[in-house]
């Protein structure tokens, strides 16, 4: 397995092309299932999720075929990929398959739109609590589907004249139930509302390629989505978003290490809640035409409590790393986790680096030091994983991080994108 060595201490300067959202892509390809015409995604981020979940799809029937690299790009850019589902070939998703990426669930509304059926076995992915996928079922339920759980598989089944348009009322907000909301109504007959809808960015790119397949959806972004489904969507060609999360994760670096860099590519209108976090806390953070460019010289870094929200609130795959940054703070913080449960689990790694956090139920106390010291981590989950690297970076001496498969999962060369700015970020491979 590999690992990953830093050497902490040095300021970040440069440039940082932000790669295409993780969060995006996964749904925009699950949709490729909704058409037998080509969908063509550009700005792919080449993840361990996207390779995944590309042999996933075409288990199902789904062919792709991705370009090659041009003259003058950077093979660090993201990739196009054509996937084409002319015929659906096998409506169950196996567990060997979804057990190791829990979005892949997702699939379940595309196939039972499409097939009028669907066999999907129930999810894996981060181990970050309890992540039921109740509300997913009661939308599907909703647009008039039957289901039943049989030996850890969720058994869809739609009315005989295929899904039907209904209201669907999340209690509480889901991105996963609303992109799997979005995708049924699309194909169901009539109209759909989803009421309580998530207003992350995510959904308003997946919606945007929807549209461009021909579905009728208005008010993504907002509370309420209206869809009208249609018989057939059709073939487009769509650019995935820029990662704000992954944005988010190198303006905390910088913020941690020191420095100046331009996120390319990334965009404030998505990050906003953080980026006054980190204005806060004592960054500089400053929309250009090109990105984002983060920067803190010389001064500390000062404490700030911050509660993770849905969109436009602080997102919950920002907390670890945001935690990492609080734990060389001039004083106390409190960080609280209000999405998930047991998403503490990189606590007991930064103490490793000599960070004095406290568990307080949903919260984290974090008690600043004035230095931190390398030390060998694990990575536990992918957002945990990228926390220790921020930590790593502004230690004193070496760190090793141990399995950062979870880091590859999410994070698009990660080693290369930090080393460029000056870090020194070193992969070693298990062939080493
Ligand atoms: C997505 C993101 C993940 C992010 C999360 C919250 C992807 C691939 N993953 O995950 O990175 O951390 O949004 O922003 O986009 N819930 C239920 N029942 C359900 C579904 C969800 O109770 O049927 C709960 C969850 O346990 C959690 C909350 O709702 O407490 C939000 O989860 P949700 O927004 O659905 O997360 P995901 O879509 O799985």
């Amino acid at each position: 397995m590999d690992r990953i060595r830093i050497v902490g201490g040095k300021p970040l300067n440069g440039v940082i092309p932000i790669s295409g959202a993780k969060n995006a892509a996964l749904p925009l390809m699950i949709a490729s299932l909704l058409t037998d015409r080509t969908v063509t995604l550009e700005n792919l981020p080449r993840l361990a999720d996207v390779s995944l979940l590309v042999r996933i799809l075409s288990n199902h029937g789904v062919d792709y075929s991705i370009d090659g690299r041009r003259q003058g790009e950077d093979p660090d850019s993201g990739q196009t990929v054509h996937m084409t589902a002319r015929e659906i070939v096998d409506t169950t998703a196996p567990y060997e398959l979804v057990s190791r990426m829990r979005a892949s669930f997702w699939v379940l509304a595309p196939l039972l739109a499409r097939c009028g059926e669907a066999r999907v076995s129930l999810p894996g992915g981060c181990a970050i609590g309890t992540r039921p996928v109740d509300l997913l079922l009661m939308a599907m339920e909703r647009l008039g589907a039957s289901i039943d759980i049989d030996a850890g598989y969720v058994v869809a089944k739609a009315p005989s004249g295929g899904l039907r348009g209904g209201e669907i009322d999340f209690p509480k907000v889901t991105v996963g139930g609303t992109h799997v909301a979005l995708m049924a109504a699309s194909l169901a007959h009539g109209t759909t509302v989803i009421h309580n809808a998530a207003r992350e960015p995510e959904i308003g790119d997946l919606a945007d390629l929807l549209v461009k397949m021909g579905a009728k959806v208005q008010g993504a972004g907002s509370p309420v989505i209206e869809v009208e489904g249609v018989a057939r969507l059709v073939g487009a060609k769509h650019r995935v978003l820029p990662d704000r999360i992954e944005a988010g994760t190198y303006a905390m670096a910088a913020a941690m290490a020191g420095g100046d860099v331009l996120l390319q590519g990334a965009r404030a209108e998505h990050l906003q809640a953080a980026l006054d976090i980190l204005a806060e806390a004592g960054a500089r953070v400053e929309a250009t035409p090109d990105g984002l460019r983060v920067s803190r010289n010389g001064n500390g870094i000062k404490p700030v409590d911050v509660a993770t929200a849905p969109f436009p609130g602080f997102p919950t795959d920002l907390q670890a790393q945001f935690m990492a940054l609080m734990t060389r703070a001039d004083g106390v913080s409190r960080i609280t986790e209000t999405i998930f449960e047991n998403r503490f689990m990189h606590v007991q790694e930064l103490a490793r680096f000599g960070a004095r956090i406290k568990l307080e139920g949903d919260s984290a106390i974090v008690e600043g030091v004035p230095t931190l010291k390398g030390a060998p981590v694990m990575a536990t989950d992918l957002r945990a994983s990228v926390s220790l690297v921020i930590a790593a970076l502004a230690a004193e001496g070496e760190s090793m991080i141990q399995r950062v498969y979870h880091l590859d999962r999410g994070f698009e060369a990660l080693e290369r994108k930090l080393s460029r700015c000056g870090a020194d970020v070193t992969r070693i491979s298990s062939g080493d």
